[in-house]
């Protein structure tokens, strides 16, 4: 008997936890490791990663599970045992991403789809197999004068809600990530402006899970907060990024969905804890709101670690000190 996908997303949203986004393509780790100017073979991932998971009071008291990538599903650690099997043992739920990448979209200029539909239910059922409980797909919304079009947006929302009935019956609970970038190249459009297209992709994105009988019940939904592009010479303060986030996001999520789980985007470690901690602080959501952060958990511990044995200590205390910080912030009790 598989558990229940609302148990699962509860275990995944428990008080005070998050969820660590491990799962950089082939492509972003090695853009990651040159920044410490260290080559990306199987063996440094693996040691990454294990490094990360072995990071114990991080894993146990913080994390609440963990976005891999195919590779590091299959990985074992250096003394052999299964990757997966080190994050159970934390009591992280392990999970996987599915999508294939955001590809150029054919006649839609500057936009892309997400691909990865085919063959996926196949894939979720050997996930399944190798332990994973919870899934991602990332949908990319970059804005410019042009863009995004409502084609673009409808695609990708199309897209991540077929993904979310395929998860749902394979009995993984989807992570649903429809992400307005604030990095892109021409991101230099003001709070306003990202405020009108998240709310216009999330409606976009529940119509379509309503339509594809998706339950919001078991599910998760990873957004961008509401915020500026980093290019834009108009910088909001974090209250107003977490006033306005926490308005769209109760325009445009039902409650009966039971957590969001930010993305940090490019935002610096230090506002990606704060602005998460103001919105908790102001009480009242009907949803669980958490951390899916990626770079904003890791950035220093890869630069701590430098690729070199002897500081793994150092890294995973870099790592532990980023994790307990974005605890706080999910309990609203962050301060500087
Ligand atoms: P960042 O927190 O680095 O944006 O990554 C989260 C993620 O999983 C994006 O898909």
């Amino acid at each position: 008997m598989s558990e229940r996908l609302e148990d699962i997303a509860a275990a995944m949203m428990r008080d005070g936890q998050g969820i660590l986004a491990a799962d950089e393509s082939s492509g972003t780790i090695k853009k990651r490791f040159d920044t410490i100017g260290l080559t990306s073979t199987e063996d440094a991932r693996r040691d990454y990663r294990e490094l990360l998971f072995r990071s114990t009071e991080a894993m146990t008291d913080y994390i609440s599970g963990v976005i891999l990538y195919d590779e590091t599903i299959r990985q074992k650690a250096a003394d052999g045992t299964p990757l997966v099997d080190l994050l159970k043992a934390t009591g992280s739920v392990p999970g996987i991403k599915v999508d294939m990448g955001a590809k150029p979209m054919a006649l839609a200029p500057g936009e892309k789809v997400t691909e990865g539909l085919d063959g996926l239910r196949e894939r979720l059922n050997e996930y399944y197999g190798l332990g994973a409980r919870f899934a991602k797909w990332r949908a990319v919304i970059d804005i410019s004068a042009t863009t995004p079009t409502y084609n673009a947006l409808k695609a990708n929302a199309h897209a991540l809600a077929r993904y979310a009935a395929l998860c749902q019956e394979a009995g993984i609970v989807p992570i649903v990530e429809p992400e307005v970038i604030m990095d892109g190249p021409d991101a230099d459009h003001t709070i306003d402006r990202c405020y009108d297209v998240t709310e216009w992709a999330l409606k976009t994105v529940f119509e379509e899970l309503y339509v594809a009988n998706v339950s919001l019940e078991g599910m998760i939904l990873k957004p961008n907060m509401v915020i500026a592009g980093q290019k834009c010479p108009t910088q909001a303060s974090a209250e107003e990024v977490a006033e306005k986030t926490v308005k769209c996001l109760k325009a445009c999520v039902p409650s009966a969905v039971p957590g969001i789980a930010f993305l940090s985007g490019g935002q610096s470690d230090e506002d990606a804890t704060k602005h998460l901690s103001l919105m908790n602080a102001m009480g009242g959501l009907p949803w669980k709101l958490t951390f899916s952060y990626g770079r904003a958990l890791q950035a220093a511990a890869i630069k701590a670690w430098g690729g070199k044995p002897e500081n793994v200590a150092a890294a995973q205390r870099a790592f532990t000190h980023r994790a307990r910080m974005n605890s706080l912030a999910a309990l609203g009790t962050w301060s500087a």
